[in-house]
C-alpha cells in the first residue's frame, strides 16, 4: 500500500516537474533521504511509515563515535525562517533503543568541525516507551521523560519551537503541551544558513531469535507540520 502510494505520489512528482518548468517549486516542497532507499515524498498532509533496519542509530558519546545512520527524511530551510515542527508519531516500540520521532540539523555551521543536531521522539527503554530528547553540540546530552498518555498504543505528538535564541521541545497531551527540554545553542548563530528538518527512525539493537536479526522496525508520522516565518 505504501509501496503503490509512493509510486503513485512519484508519478505525480514527474507530472509536476514537467509542469512545473515555467514556474520553480518552492524550496520547501523539496525532500530527501538520508539512509534509506526510497522515493521522495513530503509527509506533509501524509502518513509516512519508515522500516528502520537494525544497527542504525543518531548519536555521538564522543567524538570518535559519531553515528548518523538512521533513515532521515528531511527538507532544508532557512534557520531564521523556522518556527515550530510538530508530529505524531506511532510504533510498535519493543526492543531496547527502538526509536523515532523530529530531527532538526545545522549542517552549515563553518565555525563548527561538527555537526549540530537535535532528536526528540519517542525511544525505548527500560521496558517501556519513553519521550525521549538528545541535543548534540559537541556531545549527545540524552534525557527521558515518562509517557503520561498512550504509552500502550505507543503514539506522541512532539513538537520543537523556536523561542529565541533556544529551541524548545514539547510533548502534546491532549490540550497539554508539557515541557521536555531547552537547547540553548540551537539559534544563538547561523541566521544566515539552512538547517534541516524532518522525520527520523532508528533501531540500534537487532531483534534476538532465529532468523529475526535483520527485522526492521515500523514507525508510522502523521499530522507532521512546519510552521516558518516566510
Ligand atoms: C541503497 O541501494 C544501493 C544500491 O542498490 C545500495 O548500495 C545501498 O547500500 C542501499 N542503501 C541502503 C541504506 O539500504
Ligand atoms: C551505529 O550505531 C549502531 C547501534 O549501536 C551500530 O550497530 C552501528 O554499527 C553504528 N554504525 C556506525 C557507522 O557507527
Ligand atoms: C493514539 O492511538 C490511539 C489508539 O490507536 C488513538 O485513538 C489516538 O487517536 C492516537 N493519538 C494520536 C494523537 O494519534
Ligand atoms: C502543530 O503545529 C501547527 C502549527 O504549525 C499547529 O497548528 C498545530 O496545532 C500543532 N499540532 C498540535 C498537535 O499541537
Amino acid at each position: 500500500m505504501f509501496q503503490v502510494r509512493l509510486m503513485l505520489r512519484q508519478v505525480f512528482f514527474w507530472t509536476a516537474t514537467f509542469a512545473s518548468t515555467l514556474h520553480a517549486t518552492s524550496a520547501e516542497s523539496q525532500w530527501k533521504w538520508l539512509n534509506y532507499n526510497a522515493s521522495t515524498i513530503s509527509p506533509i498532509r501524509e502518513v509516512i511509515t519508515i522500516h528502520a533496519p537494525p544497527d542504525t542509530d543518531i548519536w555521538r558519546p564522543s567524538i570518535n563515535n559519531d553515528n548518523f545512520t538512521a533513515p532521515y527524511l528531511y527538507t532544508s530551510i532557512e534557520t531564521s525562517n523556522f518556527q515550530s515542527v510538530n508530529v505524531t508519531v506511532q510504533a510498535n516500540w519493543k526492543t531496547l533503543y527502538d526509536q523515532g520521532g523530529l530531527v532538526i540539523t545545522f549542517p552549515e555551521r563553518q565555525e563548527h568541525t561538527y555537526l549540530q543536531w537535535i532528536k526528540a521522539g519517542v525511544e525505548f527503554t527500560d521496558g517501556a516507551p519513553y519521550l525521549g530528547v538528545v541535543g548534540t553540540d559537541r556531545l549527545s546530552d540524552w534525557s527521558l521523560s515518562p509517557m503520561l498518555q498512550d504509552s500502550n498504543t505507543g503514539n506522541a505528538t512532539i513538537e520543537i519551537v523556536r523561542d529565541g535564541s533556544d529551541a524548545w521541545v514539547y510533548v502534546i497531551e491532549g490540550t497539554r503541551r508539557r515541557s521536555l527540554r531547552q537547547v540553548t545553542w540551537a539559534f544563538n548563530e547561523g541566521n544566515s544558513e539552512h538547517m534541516h528538518v524532518g522525520i527520523y527512525a532508528a533501531k540500534p539493537t537487532r531483534e534476538s531469535g532465529v532468523g529475526h536479526e535483520f527485522d526492521t522496525l515500523a514507525v508510522t508520522f502523521k499530522l507532521f507540520s512546519l510552521e516558518t516565518k516566510s
